[in-house]
């Protein structure tokens, strides 16, 4: 049986005092709130506070990241690695999201090479994997999808999925308040499903596959009423503690 992740991308928003009412605020709407996993990936900047504020959390929140680099150390200007977010604690990490994949050129490759990366150290890729609206236009959404699963799969066995998270996120959805339907969405669930159990039927039916795009409180229930639909990955709505929490409970 999957858990479901809901899992909140704060992209480049928030401040100090932005995370701390976030975290307090989710922490209070969460109460009660079973069966579902929560997660949030704030800027790096604020890994430390949001550890901090984690700490002394009453419920369970993962902490996440948005980006990791390929390398451990050294002359890599800019760059983050594993082992400095698993000082800070977090162990959910969002590689291949489609605004990285546009604005810094991250290839198939490149994603698959993080994949790899953050296993080695132990941590949870959260691979996203998605279509433009050209591509969903022209009818080849599960083709980009498998392809992008597939530098994964080739390079390291379909077995590296197993305790791996993916999130499909079309890329016409994604802040646009354009959601999947829910249909839509299944559709392609079911297919990304399909693709990866064509290599094994078990890392198939226990790989959490999550949607993302313009997921709010008043789609979530729907989307996740769907067989193979395992929780979201958030942006916009993950940045009030009311709304995301709503959402988080819909997957409960
Ligand atoms: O990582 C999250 C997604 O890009 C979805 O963003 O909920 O603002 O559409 P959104």
């Amino acid at each position: 049986m999957r858990h479901p992740l809901v899992m909140g991308n704060w992209k480049l928003n928030g401040n100090k005092a932005m995370v701390s009412d976030l975290i307090k605020g989710l922490d209070n709407a969460l109460a009660g709130v079973e069966g579902v996993d929560v997660a949030i990936a704030p800027p790096v900047m604020y890994l430390d506070l949001a550890q901090q504020l984690l700490g002394k959390a009453q419920n369970k929140i993962v902490l996440g990241a948005q980006n990791v680099d390929v390398n451990a150390s050294g002359a890599f200007t800019g760059d983050i690695s594993p082992e400095m977010l698993k000082d800070f604690g977090a162990t959910h990490i969002i590689i291949g999201h489609s605004e990285r994949r546009e604005y810094h050129k991250e290839s198939d490759e490149f994603v698959a090479q993080k994949f790899a990366f953050l296993k080695e150290q132990g941590l949870t890729p959260v691979l996203c994997i998605g279509e433009s609206e050209a591509q969903n236009e022209a009818g080849e959404t599960v083709e980009v999808c498998a392809r992008q699963l597939d530098a994964v799969i080739k390079t390291q066995g379909v077995e590296a999925l197993l305790g791996a998270v993916i999130a499909y996120e079309p890329i016409w959805a994604i802040g646009t308040g354009k959601a999947a339907t829910a249909e839509q969405a299944q559709e392609i669930h079911a297919a990304i499903r399909a693709h990866i159990a064509s290599f094994s039927q078990n890392v198939a039916e226990q790989v959490v596959i999550q949607y993302g795009g313009s997921v709010k409180a008043g789609n979530a229930a729907e989307l996740f009423a769907m067989p193979d639909i395992d929780g979201a990955l958030v942006g916009g709505a993950a940045l009030d503690a009311e709304g995301f929490a709503a959402i988080a409970k819909a997957a409960a």
